[in-house]
């Protein structure tokens, strides 16, 4: 179904969860955590039934997130519900990998099709200062696992904040040279709680591409510069893998938007970058058929906004990134 701006929408991104084993800094806080109690979270059965009504509205494309979405105890029983949706022609989701040396088999056994991998750095210590709680060694066994269990166009998705993980930008890309990975580098955004270092830590795309480019030479554009996803796509010469950046600052893609996203306590956000939500939970459990499902996410689609509204310094008041799932 088009909204009202032209834009073709069939991609939700459900968050699972928004609990984390980890506790990057611009995502989450340290201390004085509450997480969605468990009979709060959409349960496989509603995930199911929102999964009937989005393929009657158009929808084809899923991606589970969280906080982390391996956090679930019952995520390879949702993947293979949702696979099984006639209608419903991929599902990925976005991980921080730590647990996938346990269920990478398991997921892709159940219809799960490709994986991105949170990792931000490949120095121990940088990585542990940024994405606290985690550790290098943790990372890349998730990655090695997916690849092990036969998951193919692995993508490893890199924030780079200024002052923690600079180096890594050149580092990470430098893995293309012998990975078929594709490494994105996605612009920190502001949103409820660690808002500040978003804010004063931000490194646009032009400048990561250039850290890249004087240590490893061009990037040179591929698909014609169209978007794969949200990314811009490049590769260094004679690499196997690409390199990819996502730019919602510097170079947002609102005119290209095809998603909505379902929070783990059941709102659709309209806009990863706008605290408006219609409330799909409160249908799910006061009854509400699957064509009061079908009808909500018609009027989402409808108030869907044009763009983000970063630009006049508005930005999420009401979740941090791990309640939204990015
Ligand atoms: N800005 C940009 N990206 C972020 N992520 C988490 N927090 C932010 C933020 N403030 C990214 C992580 C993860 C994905 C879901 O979102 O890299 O891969
Ligand atoms: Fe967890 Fe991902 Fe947030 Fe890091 S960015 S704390 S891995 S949800």
């Amino acid at each position: 179904m088009k909204d009202q701006f032209g834009r073709e929408i069939n991609y939700l991104r459900i968050s699972l969860t928004d609990n984390c084993n980890l506790r990057c800094v611009y995502c989450m806080p340290l201390h004085d955590l509450q997480f969605v109690p468990t009979s709060e979270l959409l349960s496989i059965t509603e995930l199911e039934k929102i999964g009937h009504a989005a393929v009657e509205v158009g929808f084809n494309k899923i991606r589970l997130t969280g906080g982390e979405p391996t956090l679930r105890q019952d995520l390879v029983d949702i993947v293979r519900k949702l696979s099984n949706i006639d209608g419903i022609n991929e599902i990925t989701m976005t991980t921080n990998g730590y647990r996938l040396p346990y269920i990478a088999d398991d997921l892709l056994a159940a219809g799960m099709h490709r994986l991105n991998i949170h990792v931000d750095s490949l120095d121990h210590k940088r990585l542990s200062r940024l994405m606290r709680l985690g550790t290098l060694d943790k990372a890349w066994a998730g990655i090695h696992a997916a690849e092990k269990a036969g998951f193919s166009q692995i993508k490893l998705n890199v924030v780079i904040t200024r002052g923690y993980n600079d180096a890594d930008a050149v580092e990470l890309a430098r893995l293309t040279l012998t990975k078929s990975w594709q490494i994105r580098f996605i612009e920190l955004m502001p949103f409820a709680g660690p808002s500040e270092i978003a804010l004063n830590n931000y490194v646009s795309s032009d400048e990561s591409k250039q850290w890249i480019e004087d240590e490893l030479g061009p990037l040179s554009p591929i698909n014609g510069q169209a978007l794969d996803g949200e990314a811009r796509v490049y590769r260094l010469a004679d690499s196997v893998g690409t390199v990819g950046f996502i730019s919602p600052i510097s170079n947002p893609y609102c005119d290209d938007c095809n998603r909505l996203r379902l929070t783990s306590d059941g709102r659709v956000r309209m806009c990863l970058l706008s605290d408006k939500e219609l409330n799909f939970r409160n249908i799910l459990r006061q009854d509400g058929s699957h064509q009061d499902l079908v009808t909500l996410f018609k009027q989402a689609i409808q108030a869907k906004p044009v763009g983000h509204q970063l630009k006049h310094g508005i930005h999420p008041e009401n979740r941090t990134m791990s309640q939204i799932g990015g």
